[in-house]
């Protein structure tokens, strides 16, 4: 597997592989040797074995990017720190979005929307220690084909935005760390009403699914863990995991 280390700002460390079967696999291993406070990001031009959220593939299109982020946080915070890099993701998209007419939204727990379509996906799992690492896809150049999701997909080049995994990963991990860095200063508050400001959906009917259950309510927020807020005749429940489908729209 040929790689290049570049360098970034900010005290990362960046390895770009050639191929890898998932730069979260590359991205967990190398956790086991990272001395506390450090920061590395793992990317590929290829992934052979890329996975999703619940078991899902995630499939590799030539151009679009294929990175893992591996950085310290506490359990506790695991909720906030998926909006985080949601929000990250919704940021980055609109800055290399400026001249082009697009909606960008996010959608729970970790999803963005381009014009309504999918464009990325974050799959959170835990390194060694205190490490965790988050595996961020996005389509860059091309969306997969064929009925491969239950959700619409969109490449960043099919909505019209010019951009190539290189410039979208820099101008990311700057954004990760200034957008960490409120959250260090003035707590997780802002972070959340600019998510709750830009999220589809808001207030209107939605089904929640996982794994044993689909759950109707009305999408009444995101709590200050990260959970969504479904509101019922019961009140508000609070759901820690599932995927949301609009109802209005029938798509997830
Ligand atoms: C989702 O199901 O929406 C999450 C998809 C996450 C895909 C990325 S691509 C980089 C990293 N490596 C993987 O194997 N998965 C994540």
């Amino acid at each position: 597997m040929a790689v290049k280390e570049n360098k970034l700002g900010g005290g990362w460390q960046w390895l770009d592989f050639d191929e890898a079967d998932s730069t979260n696999n590359v991205a967990r291993a190398l956790t086991e040797e990272m001395a506390s406070g450090s920061k590395v990001v793992v990317s590929a031009v290829r992934q052979t074995a890329g996975r999703g959220r619940r078991g899902r593939q995630w499939i590799d299109c030539a151009g679009n990017l294929f990175m893992s982020l591996a950085v310290e946080a506490a359990v506790k915070d695991l909720g906030r720190l998926v909006l985080l890099s949601s929000l990250c993701l919704f940021k980055t998209i609109k800055e290399l979005s400026k001249d082009v007419d697009v909606k960008v939204e996010l959608k729970w727990p970790n999803d963005v929307l381009v014009n309504g379509g999918k464009i990325s996906g974050i799959l959170l799992e835990k390194g060694s220690g205190d490490y965790f690492v988050i595996g961020i896809g996005v389509n860059i150049a091309a969306s997969p084909k064929g009925n491969v999701a239950a959700y619409p997909l969109i490449s960043l080049r099919e909505a019209g935005i010019d951009t190539d995994r290189v410039t979208f990963l820099k101008n990311y991990v700057a954004i990760w760390d200034k957008t960490r860095d409120t959250w260090d200063k003035e707590g997780f508050e802002p972070l959340r009403q600019m998510w709750l400001a830009n999220v589809k959906g808001l207030g209107e009917e939605i089904n929640v699914t996982d794994e044993k259950e689909t759950k109707k309510g009305i999408f009444s927020g995101v709590d200050e863990d990260g959970a969504l807020l479904l509101g019922g005749a019961d009140g508000i429940r609070k759901i820690r995991a599932g995927d949301v489908f609009y109802i209005k729209e029938n798509v997830e």
